[in-house]
């Protein structure tokens, strides 16, 4: 019935950085309506609004707002007036519903990251724009999503055509440190892998293949090789696959979820479930008897785990993670977020809780005699 496997990490190459990819620097989203979607971020993920842009500000075509904490910036555009740019963002929502248009990447020299890329066989998406405090050009990946390159001379802006938002409500209780991963949904993950590989230099480093009877999924994690940057990417293997919902609801690649790591995953579960932020369903059946057997000894209070309804996967004898997946955000069921807290030498992704829960929800059929 269900069947996971993932290959042993590979060697990985190491030092090999062609485009000097640094971080994830941004995502930018385009949304309906910038106002909410900040306000969703501030109100139920305890983000700050850090910056503002609209035409009068110097955006083409858009009204944005970024918002953040720690380490993570989203900005959420929504379209503005009659440029071509403000018809684009438009076409754009029309596709795909809400969704993230740009996961862009720091790098030490966009100049070189931007030329070395296309020599490597990307195509351009947005020519380079240079001045005294930031350097930034883009590339096309799956889909209609772009990677844009932005190199920073400068700190305290986010970017020309923003001004910061003094103020903003500060961190609260929920702890945001920086995205752990980005998750994209394509119909050909081995072109995207090789994508990757070739252009920008990145380990294959693992590989699922996820069969809970109910959907089958192929997953294969590429990384920049020192590790920071982790895009596991997604394909369905069945015609009733969540991957290939995703594909039809999205019409297209695109991506599925973003991961948020935190240092407290059960302070932020808490604060972010008072603040309503809804999360996947979790079973009780979840924290019986498998699951102690699974997860085995581990820091956290198994019944504060349960209370809460936070998963966890154990990666090798000394590194697990801990993790939740909220519901869809959109009007769309397309994206979605994770928060995630990795203990000692964590490196996976969650694959054991696929199954975990799958075999958690057959057990609460079979005890209610549907099954
Ligand atoms: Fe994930």
């Amino acid at each position: 019935m269900s069947r996971t496997f993932f290959e042993k990490p590979v060697e990985r190459k190491t030092g090999i950085n062609p485009l000097g990819l640094k971080s994830f620097d941004h995502l930018e989203f385009y949304v309906d309506s910038a106002d909410q979607w900040r306000d969703f971020f501030v109100k139920k993920y305890g983000m700050s609004t850090r910056a503002y842009g609209d035409t009068t500000t110097g955006l083409k075509g858009r009204r944005s707002h970024v918002v953040g904490q720690g380490r993570v910036n989203f900005v959420v555009s929504e379209p503005q007036g009659d440029h071509a740019e403000a018809d684009f963002v438009r076409a754009q929502l029309a596709k795909h519903g809400c969704g993230v248009r740009d996961v862009a990447f720091k790098v030490k020299d966009a100049r070189h990251a931007y030329t070395e890329a296309q020599r490597r066989g990307a195509n351009s998406e947005r020519g380079l724009f240079e001045d005294a405090t930031v350097s930034h050009a883009a590339i096309a990946a799956y889909g209609d999503t772009i990677h844009s390159f932005i190199e920073r001379r400068t700190a305290g802006e986010f970017l020309p055509g923003y001004i910061n938002v003094p103020g903003g409500i500060d961190d609260r209780d929920i702890n945001f440190a920086m995205i752990d991963h980005v998750v994209a949904n394509v119909d050909h993950m081995d072109t995207w892998v090789k994508y990757y590989e070739e252009v920008f230099g990145f380990d294959l480093f693992m590989h699922f293949d996820i069969n809970t009877g109910r959907s089958a999924l192929m997953s294969k994690v590429v990384s920049s090789t020192d590790g920071w940057i982790k895009m596991p990417i997604n394909e369905p293997s069945s015609a009733n696959s969540q991957i290939q919902e995703f594909l039809d609801q999205y019409s297209g690649p695109g991506v599925q979820h973003v991961a948020l790591l935190t240092p407290n995953i059960v302070a932020t579960i808490e604060e972010m479930r008072r603040m309503g932020q809804d999360f996947l369903d979790v079973p009780d059946t979840y924290y019986d008897a498998a699951f102690d057997e699974r997860v085995g000894a581990i820091t956290e209070n198994k019944d504060e785990l349960r209370r809460l309804k936070i998963l966890v996967d154990r990666d090798n004898e000394d590194g697990y993670l801990l993790q939740l997946f909220t519901k869809c955000v959109f009007a769309r069921p397309t994206l979605f977020f994770e928060v995630i807290q990795r203990r000692g030498r964590s490196i996976g992704f969650g694959e054991g809780n696929f199954r975990a829960l799958f075999e958690a929800i057959e057990r609460e059929q079979a005890a209610r005699g549907t099954l």
